[in-house]
């Protein structure tokens, strides 16, 4: 029990065996596997719901002290995409054109990108993630939320999934610096642009580059 002026309700789970716990785990680390940042997409349309449920299953994650410190902005239309990417373009321009150091482009070479980003006007939706650094009390003050980046993060990974579960792809874009999207969206002084998606669905022939993912020995350290 815990100890609180503030109420709590029972939590209940249903409990699965051994053999299921590994099937189940198995699969879904093969369906998420399978998740790929796709960077061509087709102008299909996806409709407002799924998007608006994609959006619900974000905003699950866990948050510092419970504060949620995300906004979703769901955007569909086509001028304020061109607006976008107009100004996506005018940073890449320059962070291909020599801002970015010759270590990063080097590493961004087998990923094939450049300063294009056609798929902002093509995507039938660019969801921008804004982490809310504070919020406002009703007179005026601020009030903070805790482990912003780290929950909005969250809340971003389980938008990726949410929309591979949905059928769709996405592309986790960071035009940098993103301070222009604020200024496009009208955006409160709280909230500080986090990532900019593209989702949809993939072209027809759309190719992703072949990468490989580290190995269990490579990303886990026991301690048994
Ligand atoms: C924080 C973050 C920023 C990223 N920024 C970009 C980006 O600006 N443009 C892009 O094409 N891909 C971007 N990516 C996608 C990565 O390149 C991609 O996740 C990585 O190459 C692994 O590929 P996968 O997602 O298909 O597994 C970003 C990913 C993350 C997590």
């Amino acid at each position: 029990m815990t100890s609180t002026d503030f109420p709590f309700i029972p939590y209940t789970q249903d409990s699965i065996s051994e053999k299921e716990m590994i099937e189940r785990s198995k699969s879904f680390y093969e369906k998420v596997d399978k998740r790929r940042s796709v960077r061509d997409f087709s102008d299909e349309p996806v409709s407002k719901e799924v998007m608006e449920n994609i959006i619900m299953a974000a905003s699950t994650a866990p948050s510092g002290a419970h504060k949620q410190p995300w906004t979703f902005c769901l955007i569909s239309n086509a001028s304020l995409k061109s607006k976008l990417r107009e100004l996506a373009e005018e940073e890449e321009k320059k962070s291909y054109g020599g801002r970015m150091s010759d270590e990063w482009l080097k590493d961004l070479a087998p990923l094939g990108t450049d300063w294009v980003k056609e798929f902002i006007d093509i995507a039938p939706w660019i969801v921008v993630i804004m982490k809310r650094a504070y919020e406002f009390n009703e007179d005026g003050s601020k009030h903070n939320n805790y482990y912003v980046t780290e929950s909005v993060g969250l809340a971003a990974g389980f938008f990726l999934l949410a929309v591979q579960n949905a059928g769709l792809v996405a592309l986790t874009h960071t035009p940098s610096p993103m301070n222009f999207i604020s200024k496009a969206l009208n955006r409160p002084e709280n909230e500080r642009p986090f990532l900019l998606i593209p989702v949809g669905h993939p072209a027809k022939n759309a190719e992703v580059p072949s990468l490989t993912r580290k190995s269990k020995e490579e990303v886990i350290h026991y301690y048994e």
